[in-house]
């Protein structure tokens, strides 16, 4: 009776423990971050002290909605997406601290509300706006809201993406489109300057030249990416294991709810593009989880079986003994 009375005292400490401090402390220490539907209407904005920036922001996405709202005609907007072809092309190189990602499926990741914002002023749309106090121009895609101006241009141009640039996107070319011109992710063998190439050994020097060549270019575009954003992004490979996914989710979807101040913009992405970059992040972080998926209830099955047998068994050896 005495040990049915502790053991009932130490239960209860434990199940007190388990299910009102942890999470209780985890939530004291985790400031619960409500994400916004990836809707991208500037309520997830900086919140803004002076009176016109305020005016100004709800002015910025009142005009945005207002592009949204007419009809882009996507044959001429092929014309005005030349210009951003000039700098987001294949082989383009590191412009201001990062290379622009190629736009092969923008139309498909990206949320429509976000790519008028990101062409009216990227560093608004990107919210991170607070870096240029002095105006848009200093972004390395600031030039484009004074080369594209007319709503109805905006309007083309963004139709022309959803429906030229919005093709099959596979979990790879989103993360490397979305995320990669800054995160580098060593299980994917992707480096910020794309997939690792296959190099060789010289056979008589056993030096690999290509590769030790490849790694210094690497070296350079992080150096450069470091200088713009303050630190080097660190490497996705294994984020899906030591974050949740509620974490990055919000985060991922407004970087700064989570991290006030922080240099990684928010990107944009729409349902698709979040949900097939967090496919790649789950396949490089966790490449043995389709095979435990798979494995996991035949071993619960097995045990149900043995748990059976044993019973059975003990049945059976204690016949006659009662
Ligand atoms: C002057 C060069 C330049 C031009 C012109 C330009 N871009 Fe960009 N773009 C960039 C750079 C650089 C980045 C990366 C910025 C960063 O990561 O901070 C970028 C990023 C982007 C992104 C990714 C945004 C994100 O964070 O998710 C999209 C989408 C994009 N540009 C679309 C366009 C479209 C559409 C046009 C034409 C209307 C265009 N760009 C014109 C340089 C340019
Ligand atoms: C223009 C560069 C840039 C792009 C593009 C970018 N990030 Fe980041 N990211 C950063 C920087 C810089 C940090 C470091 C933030 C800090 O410490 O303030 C970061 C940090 C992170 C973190 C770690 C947060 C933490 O808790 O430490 C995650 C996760 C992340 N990024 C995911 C992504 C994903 C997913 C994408 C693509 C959808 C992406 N990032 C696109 C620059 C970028």
């Amino acid at each position: 009776m005495k040990e049915l009375k502790i053991f009932g005292i130490v239960a209860i400490f434990t199940l007190v423990l388990y299910w009102g401090v942890e999470p209780f402390a985890h939530s004291q220490m985790h400031k619960h971050v409500e994400g916004h539907g990836l809707v991208y209407d500037g309520t997830a904005d900086i919140e803004e002290t002076s009176k016109d920036k305020k005016a100004m922001k709800k002015a910025f996405w009142a005009d945005v909605k207002k592009i949204a709202a007419l009809k882009g005609d996507a044959k001429a907007g092929e014309a005005t997406f030349a210009m951003c072809a000039g700098c987001h092309m294949d082989g383009a190189v590191n412009m201001g601290g990062v290379t622009p990602p190629s736009l092969e499926h923008a139309g498909a990741i990206y949320d429509k509300n976000f790519l008028i914002a990101l062409i009216k002023d990227p560093a608004i749309a990107t919210n991170v706006d607070h870096k240029y106090p002095n105006g848009t121009m200093a972004h390395p895609m600031g030039s484009i809201s004074t080369m594209v101006t007319a709503p109805q241009d905006i309007a083309n141009v963004v139709a022309y993406l959803k429906a030229k640039k919005a093709g099959e996107v596979t979990p790879k070319e989103a993360f490397t489109e979305a995320c990669g011109r800054c995160h580098a992710n060593r299980y994917g063998k992707l480096t910020q300057l794309g997939e690792i190439p296959k190099t060789k050994s010289n056979i008589k020097t056993g030096l690999d030249i290509d590769a030790m060549k490849y790694k210094e270019k690497v070296a350079t575009e992080q150096a450069a990416l470091a200088d713009y954003l303050g630190t080097l992004p660190p490497d996705l490979s294994i984020m899906i294991r030591a974050r949740s996914e509620h974490f990055l989710h919000t985060f991922i979807e407004n970087p700064q709810s989570t991290l006030p101040g922080t240099a990684m913009p928010r990107t944009g992405l729409n349902k698709e593009g979040m949900e097939k970059v967090f496919a790649y992040l789950e396949k490089t972080g966790d490449p043995s989880k389709p095979l435990r998926e798979e494995t996991g209830p035949k071993v619960l099955l097995f045990f149900l079986i043995f748990t059976a047998l044993a019973f059975l068994w003990k049945k059976s050896m204690w016949k006659g003994h009662h």
